[in-house]
């Protein structure tokens, strides 16, 4: 049984994708541990407490410095066992201390079709504003494992999803969701809990 944290930092629908898949048998051998939102108002509190998922807020700023805020997460996650961390919408740039622990066991999704529409600055809405800015007819979401430069580690999976003539930044994004990212996370971390991925470099092999 692959014993999986997710960090978040809102609404947690794909944190929701992740349990309602494991609950429909879609995500096998597989079960979330903990959830670290980096927020207390985060709604997905309120899905782990619903699910009766071990929940926690850690919060960068009650801490003196980064390496101390790096450390207290890579405590949590070890005691509670986890072997593989899911950002699901986490939107705090996490440094090197907490990647080189879980090295190549940190998965994030990410909304577009990377490497479009990424790195910093870009997260949540702000993707969807800049591919409709763009006028590209396709974008999507991406899985990928998470390294020391944002959103540039090894690609596990992606899934197009078309732009539509009118589309807002918040129906954009609600598309994605729904055809890409709900779909995709799970079906990666199954990949991952069945060691299926296999990292070459900065290519993810599936085996
Ligand atoms: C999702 O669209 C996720 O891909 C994105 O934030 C949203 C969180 O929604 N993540 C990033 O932009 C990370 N760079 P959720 O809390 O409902 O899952």
């Amino acid at each position: 049984m692959l014993k999986i944290g997710v960090l978040v930092s809102g609404g947690g629908t794909n944190f929701q994708a992740i349990i309602d898949a494991i609950d429909a048998g879609i995500l096998k051998d597989t079960k979330i541990v903990t959830l670290v939102s980096s927020n207390p108002n985060a709604y997905a509190l309120q899905r782990a407490k619903k699910h009766h998922i071990d929940a926690i807020c850690i919060r960068k700023k009650d801490y003196e410095t980064d390496e101390l805020y790096q450390t207290a997460l890579v405590e949590h996650m070890q005691a509670k066992g986890v072997e593989l961390v899911v950002m699901a919408g986490f939107m705090v740039v996490i440094g090197s201390l907490f990647i080189q622990a879980f090295e190549n066991r940190i998965m994030n999704i990410h909304p577009s079709l990377i490497p479009s529409f990424c790195g910093n600055g870009y997260y949540g809405l702000k993707v969807h504003e800049a591919a409709l800015e763009k006028g590209v007819k396709v974008t999507g979401a991406t899985v990928h494992f998470v390294t020391e430069q944002t959103d540039a580690g090894p690609i596990i999976m992606q899934k197009a999803v078309s732009v539509l003539e009118g589309d807002t930044p918040e129906q954009l994004q609600k598309r994605v969701m729904e055809e890409a990212e709900w779909k995709i996370l799970p079906a990666s971390i199954q990949l991952f809990a069945h060691n299926r991925l296999k990292v070459i470099g900065n290519h993810v092999k599936i085996l």
